[in-house]
């Protein structure tokens, strides 16, 4: 779960571009013909893809489950009057409307554990669009999550954050648990530790797409991430669309 994390998320992940994401996204419904006015962002953390969203007119609605990744989130988009920014969780929201898109990027769906959670999460996202909506997100292949991050660590010495990032894949329920210790630098010199601990779940691309066949998807694509290509056995990222 993001707590204390969530402040220093964005200075972590500044090697991502979100602007070549959303990018990708306005690819996607160029390619699949589908130009929405109303968007849902699930899992959208510190508001990083919200922003381009915003900046790009959408109606947009999003929502994540961290409080802390929320209230960043809300610094980058509360002057935006066609942005709602929402606490609830993937796996039972309740937004009462329907949209022409919901997105999820950056293995947010990872995140859940349970196959029969994410059966619930697509059954509700399917409920949540209109006839002919679009649904993207992308995942930690499986792959990367137990060849590259699992059972692996990982450091980074920024400026004034020092972090270790201890990782150990368990082949029982192909869960990735991620340990993290920050060492953060205060006023008075000192560093000041905290930690937390993570949890994403391992998925082969066929399991997703059988999940998202059985929540009633009409349509449904995968690409290895950020291109219009077949994934293959050594995709990191795997990004789906699916058309109701
Ligand atoms: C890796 S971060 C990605 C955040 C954001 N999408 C981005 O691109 O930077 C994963 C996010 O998923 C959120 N999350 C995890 N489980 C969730 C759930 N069940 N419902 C809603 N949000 C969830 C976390 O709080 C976190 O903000």
């Amino acid at each position: 779960m993001y707590n204390k994390f969530a402040y220093l998320y964005d200075e972590l992940m500044v090697d991502i571009d979100y602007k070549d994401w959303y990018l990708y996204i306005k690819s996607i419904f160029e390619k699949f013909c589908n130009e929405p006015k109303k968007v849902l962002e699930m899992a959208c953390g510190t508001g990083n893809l919200s922003y381009y969203l915003a900046m790009g007119g959408y109606d947009l609605t999003c929502f994540d489950l961290s409080s802390e990744m929320l209230s960043m989130a809300y610094n980058k988009l509360h002057k935006f009057k066609n942005v709602k920014i929402l606490n609830q969780n993937m796996i039972d929201f309740n937004i009462n409307q329907k949209f022409d898109s919901v997105i999820s990027i950056c293995d947010s769906i990872n995140y859940i554990q349970d196959r029969e959670d994410l059966l619930l999460t697509f059954k509700n996202v399917r409920e949540h669009l209109n006839d002919g909506g679009i649904f993207i997100f992308d995942i930690n292949s499986y792959y990367k999550l137990k060849h590259i991050i699992g059972n692996n660590t990982f450091i980074e010495d920024g400026e004034g954050v020092f972090y270790v990032w201890q990782n150990y894949f368990d082949e029982s329920d192909d869960i990735v648990e991620f340990y993290l210790s920050f060492f953060v630098l205060d006023k008075d010199d000192k560093y000041i530790r905290f930690d937390e601990q993570h949890f994403e779940k391992a998925y082969y691309t066929n399991e997703i797409v059988e999940l998202l066949r059985q929540a009633s998807f009409r349509e449904i694509h995968c690409y290895d991430g950020f291109t219009f290509n077949e994934p293959n056995e050594k995709s990191e990222r795997v990004n789906f669309v699916a058309i109701v």
